[in-house]
């Protein structure tokens, strides 16, 4: 068991012992409530961003750096590019904050509000070949820095079991949103209108993404869910969930 799930245990009755005004009883279902057992999840998450976990192949995610990558961006027929970049770091990712969770025992989902106050990402070198409604080309090339400032997202996670009964899956996202604040670029494009590339992202771009974000969520939240199940599946916490599953157990009331 990769997952250290006697500390993650022994953190929630810590945890409980110190919120605890009242009598500690360690046999009593009743203390591993939704909120002490998620925020400790959530824990755990964060920890995984910052360290990674080699065993499973998790990468650290923040810093998260690389040499060299060809992506393919897209968002339908709106915008599509292929870009190369080169000595890139991004940055943020772990310092999120959980603002509001709501567990369903009924459904086995957790709807969340979820916060990155900064994202910064820059490389070294980037190109860019793309095109807008598949009409307008788009070419770039220089140094890449964008900044994305106070970004919340919203979602119902429904959860499931792995095959096997260990692993807390994936099953959907219901109704996934986002907003982007602000986005700051500093990113060289051609040299010769950078200063109106940078202004105009400045300007358009969060209110675009923001505008579009369901449309866009909507398109990436399946291809995410199936990217992040097969690492979810080496983790053996089912029973972190199962405990929040147990019937007559008072949980503050907090199931819906
Ligand atoms: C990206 O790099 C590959 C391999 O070096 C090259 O074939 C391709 O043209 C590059 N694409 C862009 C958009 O620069
Ligand atoms: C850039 O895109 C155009 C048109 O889509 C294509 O003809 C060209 O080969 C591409 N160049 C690179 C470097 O990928
Ligand atoms: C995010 O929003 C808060 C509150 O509105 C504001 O104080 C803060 O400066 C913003 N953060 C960034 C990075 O823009």
């Amino acid at each position: 068991m990769k997952f250290n799930i006697s500390l993650l245990v022994l953190a929630i009755v810590l945890n409980n012992v110190r919120c605890s005004t009242g009598e500690f009883s360690p046999t009593s279902n009743h203390r591993f409530t939704p909120e002490a057992v998620i925020h400790q999840l959530s824990e755990q998450i964060r920890f995984l961003i910052r360290s990674g976990d080699i065993d499973n192949g998790i990468p650290v995610l923040d810093p998260y750096e690389f040499q060299w990558k060809q992506l393919n961006l897209g968002v339908e027929q709106i915008f599509s590019a292929d870009v190369n970049i080169t000595k890139a770091k991004a940055t943020g990712l772990g310092n999120y904050k959980l603002q509001h969770f709501d567990f369903s025992k009924n459904e086995i989902s957790i709807a969340v509000n979820i916060e990155i106050p900064l994202l910064q990402f820059n490389s070294e070198y980037y190109e860019l070949n793309g095109s807008i409604y598949e009409a307008i080309p788009i070419k770039g090339q220089g140094i890449a820095y964008i900044e994305v400032h106070n970004t919340s997202l919203w979602g119902k996670i429904y959860l499931k079991q792995s095959e096997d009964g260990k692993s807390i899956l994936l099953d959907k996202i219901g109704e996934p949103e986002f907003k982007i604040e602000r986005i700051v670029s500093r990113t060289q494009f051609d040299n010769n209108i950078d200063g109106v590339i940078s202004s105009m992202v400045e300007e358009l771009l969060a209110d675009y993404l923001t505008r579009f974000n369901n449309y866009i969520a909507t398109a990436y939240i399946d291809k995410i869910v199936g990217y992040l199940n097969p690492t979810l599946d080496k983790f053996d916490n089912w029973n972190v969930i199962a405990v929040l599953l147990v019937d007559n157990q008072d949980n503050g009331g907090a199931d819906n």
